[in-house]
This record gives structure tokens, sequence and C-alpha cells, in this order.
């Protein structure tokens, strides 16, 4: 099978945990006899600073060009202490989201048995946890009308939702939920939020399609604290733009680490991969990134854009093998891990890499 694949590192530690993607994918091409071309562009700050645009129109014309994006992360902590910059990496992740209507963000929480202890939750509690999140990415409070009014002091964010939006998203985790244990638990506001009326309405109204799936729903104050106390009765999550970023990095401390979270944004047309991690700038040039979330991105990449299933798997089951050998990265390490096992970005990704190698021969 040939492949187009755009590559977008973007800002921070983006660039280091990207590479290791890269090599993972052509190990597993030439494993499997595919041909996948790999072609990079720019986003975000490093876009700004070349082209003073954070998407680009040659990225776009990319985007347009290519079967699967690859993307790295955006963000630069210039513009974190400078709210008052108005052109802002972030707009080149958003724009390009709405402009591939990539509307639906799929986040998998599955802890590998191997990070049991390198969790700050106990063992006991997190054990058997296994969640897929489905995060609402083109509406809400993200796209909603903004601005400033009375002499710039004050500001607003429009949280609005239309039916089509949570129909769309909805019935594909309802489809989802029926390939696992069969139960969608939509997050929402509802005691509070109009927005959230609605999107409640039309879960229970898409809902009645699927009389075999469980619904339930849980405001996200709950569902925060719940993610936490009992992180096994979950199975699919069903939730808006905002609680869906925010509830997603509370739920990466079930896999143990922001840096083991992986994504697939999608629509109707082609995917998105990304780890949930952003550009993480304290950690930048320094070799130690953990590439496992983006390693993990191209897995879903493997499956659910090229449908290699069989590749993704073999993604996964690297992986695993390479956390089996007690191989960590500093955020997943625990007290049990012995220094000589602690690995940079580059060599984690080699590690996996050469796990590929005896996966594949092994079939
Ligand atoms: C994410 C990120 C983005 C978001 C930022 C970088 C705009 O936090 O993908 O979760 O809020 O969606
Ligand atoms: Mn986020």
């Amino acid at each position: 099978m040939k492949k187009r694949i755009a590559v977008l590192p973007g800002d921070g530690i983006g660039r280091e945990v990207t590479a290791e993607s890269v090599k993972v994918l052509e190990c597993i091409a030439s494993a499997y006899g595919h041909e996948f071309v790999f072609e990079e562009a720019q986003i975000g700050h490093e876009a700004i600073e070349a082209t003073g645009n954070p998407l680009p129109d040659t990225t776009l014309d990319l985007l347009h060009r290519s079967d699967a994006i690859l993307f790295g992360a955006v963000g630069h902590p210039k513009y974190d202490n400078d709210p008052t910059l108005k052109v802002r990496p972030e707009q080149g992740l958003l724009r390009m989201r709405k402009e591939l209507g990539l509307y639906a963000n799929i986040r998998p929480v599955k802890l590998f048995d191997a990070l049991l202890h390198a969790s700050a939750i106990k063992p006991e509690i997190l054990k058997g946890a296994d969640i897929l999140f489905f995060r609402e990415l083109t509406g809400d409070v993200y796209f909603g009308e903004k601005g400033r009014k009375d002499n710039n002091s004050t500001a607003y964010d429009l949280m609005i939702y239309s039916q089509q939006e949570v129909e769309r998203i909805a019935h594909m985790a309802f489809r989802a939920a029926r390939t696992r244990k069969g139960k969608v638990t939509s997050v929402d506001k509802a005691n509070v939020l109009e927005s959230s009326r609605l999107w409640r309405e039309v879960v229970q109204r898409v809902g009645h399609d699927y009389p075999d799936v469980e619904l339930e729903h849980l405001f996200v104050d709950a569902a925060a604290m719940k993610l936490i106390q009992s992180p096994r009765n979950f199975d699919v999550v069903l939730t808006g733009n905002l609680f869906g970023d925010i509830l997603t990095d509370e739920a990466s401390q079930i896999a143990g680490s922001m840096g083991m979270l992986a994504s697939a944004s999608v629509g109707d047309r082609k995917g998105l991969y990304e780890p949930i991690h952003g550009s993480a700038h304290d950690i930048t040039g320094k070799g130690v990134a953990n590439p496992l979330a983006s390693i993990l991105s191209t897995a879903l990449m493997l499956d659910i854009s090229f449908g290699l299933k069989d590749e993704a798997d073999t993604v996964v089951r690297a992986v695993e093998m390479t956390l089996e050998e007690g191989y960590r990265t500093a955020d997943i390490a625990d007290r049990h891990t012995p220094a000589e096992k602690i690995l940079g970005t580059a060599q984690m990704g080699s590690k996996v890499v050469a796990s590929i190698t005896k996966v594949a021969t092994e079939v």
C-alpha cells in the first residue's frame, strides 16, 4: 500500500517525538511491504516566525494532498506569558481541525500492565481501566463567538452547539460502544448550561437508535471526580470540546502519564493523529520527552486511516513489549526502575522499532 503522510512536528517537543513516530512508520513500511511517503510542513510558533501565519497556505495545500496527518504539538511560552498577542500558535491547530472537518477527537485511555505502578493512582483502582473518549472538536467555546466589550473591560466566549454537531459525534460514540462493553457516559453541565441541555436532549434521542447500548449522563464535575475514584466504571465517554480537553488531561493519569496518551482527530474525510500532550518547553531540546503518545498515534493512523489492523496491533504490541522489558522514559519511571532502563526520546523510539522487528518476524 502506498500512502502520503503529512508530517507537522510543530513546536517544542513536537519535533523530537514526531521523529520517533516517523522511524516507527518507516519500520512498519519495510516489515509489511508498504510505501509511506513523508512530507513535512510548518505549523504553530515556527510557522509564525517563518511566515507570520500559524497555518500557512503551503501547509494547508500539503494537508489536502495527503492521506493522513501526523502532528506533534504547538505552543510557546512567549504567548502564554503575553495574552495580548493576537497571532498565536494554537490558532494553527484549531484552524486545521476546522478546515479539515475533524469534529471527533478519539482518545483511548488504557493502562499497560507494566505501568501499573507508574501512576499516582492506586493499582487496585486502576487495574483493567479501559476508556475511550469521544471529544467533540470543532464546536463549543473554542469556536463560538468571542470578543471584548465595554471598552475592553469585559470578555466573552460563547458556548454553542447545534443539534447536528451533537448528533454526528453521538452516533460515532454509540457505534464504538457496540464493539466494546456497550456503555456510553455522556458528560455535560445540563443543570446550568442551555447548550448542555440541548446536548443531553440530542444524545438521549440518538441513544434510542442503540437500545443495546447503556446510556448514562454525568455532570462534568461529578465525572471529574468519578474518573479517579472508579475509572473501571467507564467505557465510552462522550463529551464536548472544552470538557473533553480538561477530562482527558485528567484521564491521562489513569494511563500513567500525559506522555502515554494518543489521539485521532477524524471527521468524514482524512484523519489527523496527535499526542494529547503539548509542546512542553520546559523539557524541549533535552531529549527526555516520552515519544510513546506520538508512536501510539501512528497505530491509530494505521488502523483508522489506512485500515491496516495487523500493523496497528504490531505497534501497540511493540510498545507493550518495550515496557515489559522494563524500559521507561523519565515521566513513567517509578521507584522500581533502575537508572540504566531510563531512556531518552530517541533511545525509546529505537527500542520500539527493535520490538516491531521482533513482533513482525514472529508472525
Ligand atoms: C489539545 C490541546 C489543544 C486543545 C490546544 C493546544 C489548542 O490542549 O489538543 O488537547 O485545547 O485542544
Ligand atoms: Mn489539551
